[in-house]
């Protein structure tokens, strides 16, 4: 059978993408999770709920759901819980993106709107972040039009970890007819929510993780916070083909962490912390960045006279695994991504960052 006759077309074009291993061995800082393990109380509802893992889980993910009303301040009918922020996307897309319809995305961001919008026929219109990697709001409004469906706005942004729009603007472009898709999946970090805007503009989806704050990314849980009316929406789609998505095991950690949101500060804090003992090697080192609203930095190594291959590579070497930014579309090839290490690892980073920079090998200094 010719196999590239009957895969869609889409699928086809999706571009194939080798993650690379993450050895055990290797301190993982390329994703930007928060790397404080969860509290016992939550290790101990997940052992618990282990038990029962004969059975399928909550389909209506009740005792989470009321949790997150109390947490999100929103009517339970204004919430949704998907399996990670990631499927998220994939519901909105396969709920609001009609073939070739239009949706606005900028460069440099987080890609997985842009492959989900692509796997629906989508048409994915980029806008460059202007050089403080915030939105140019007039670019904006004029690149919407009859087609466009959904604009994604990422605040705070990854890969930049800055916000990139404010209250005013994100008004302005929900007084358009689309559907508007905000991902404060760092939200615990940035401290800065629109959610109160969800019941004022029918068009608003937020976006939130567990893999970030609450330090659960291996649970896989996220949710989505909108009008009651699109949450139907988008709910029946997974009432109707993923009933039972979020584990019993994951459901119990997430509720469980949001009982126990003292711990999560405590490690939010500590990450804070961390991020000071960066800016002032940064600020030492004469390596430009950011001031982080997440769980990680990005930082410009240009003036070390480094690529960001070879500094993400020269880390690899020490065994540390960070983010070559060079990736991304509309960046340069000195910017560099790398989780907040836990304090206990904090000293071995800045120690073999500086080892990097004044290395011999590299000839500089
Ligand atoms: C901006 C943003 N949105 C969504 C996600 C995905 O979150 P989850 O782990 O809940 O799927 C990430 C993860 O890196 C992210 O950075």
């Amino acid at each position: 059978m010719n196999q590239k006759k009957v895969v869609r077309k889409n699928i086809l074009n999706l571009e194939t993408i080798n993650w690379g291993e993450t050895p055990k061995e290797y301190l993982i800082l390329k994703w930007g999770e928060n790397l404080y393990p969860p509290s016992e109380n939550v290790v101990n509802a997940i052992s618990k709920a282990a038990r029962k893992i004969n059975i399928y889980p909550d389909p209506l993910k009740k005792e989470l759901t009321d949790e997150l009303s109390k947490y999100t301040g929103l009517d339970k009918k204004n919430i949704l819980v998907t399996n990670g922020a990631d499927k998220a996307f994939r519901l909105i897309a396969e709920t609001f993106i009609e073939k070739e319809d239009n949706a606005i995305t900028f460069v440099p961001s987080y890609p997985v709107f842009d492959s989900a919008v692509e796997i629906m026929d989508g048409n994915l219109v980029f806008i460059e972040l202007d050089k403080n990697f915030k939105i140019d709001l007039q670019k904006v409004i004029a690149q919407i039009n009859s087609k466009t469906k959904l604009i994604y706005l990422c605040n705070p942004n990854n890969p930049t970890s800055n916000f990139i729009i404010n209250k005013n603007q994100l008004i302005k472009i929900l007084d358009q007819e689309i559907i508007v898709v905000l991902d404060e999946a760092y939200y615990e970090f940035s401290r800065i929510t629109y959610s109160d805007l969800v019941n004022k503009f029918p068009n608003l989806i937020i976006l939130r993780s567990f893999s970030k704050g609450f330090g659960l990314a291996g649970l896989r849980v996220g949710y989505i916070l909108a009008n009651a009316g699109l949450i139907e929406y988008m709910k029946k789609i997974e009432d109707n083909i993923e009933i039972f998505n979020v584990p019993t095991t994951s459901l119990a950690g997430a509720t469980e962490a949001l009982r126990d949101i003292d711990y999560i500060e405590s490690n939010i804090n500590k990450i804070e912390s961390t991020k000071l003992s960066f800016y002032n090697l940064f600020n030492q080192e004469g390596i430009a960045y950011i001031e982080s609203k997440t769980s990680f930095l990005f930082f410009n190594i240009k003036d070390t006279c480094l690529s960001s291959k070879e500094f993400v590579q020269g880390m690899k070497d020490k065994r540390i695994l960070l983010k070559d930014c060079s990736i991304y579309k509309n960046l340069n090839d000195y910017w560099v991504y790398m989780a907040v290490p836990p304090q206990k690892d904090t000293e071995f980073v800045i120690k073999s960052i500086k080892t990097l920079l004044y290395s011999k090998e590299s000839g500089l200094k």
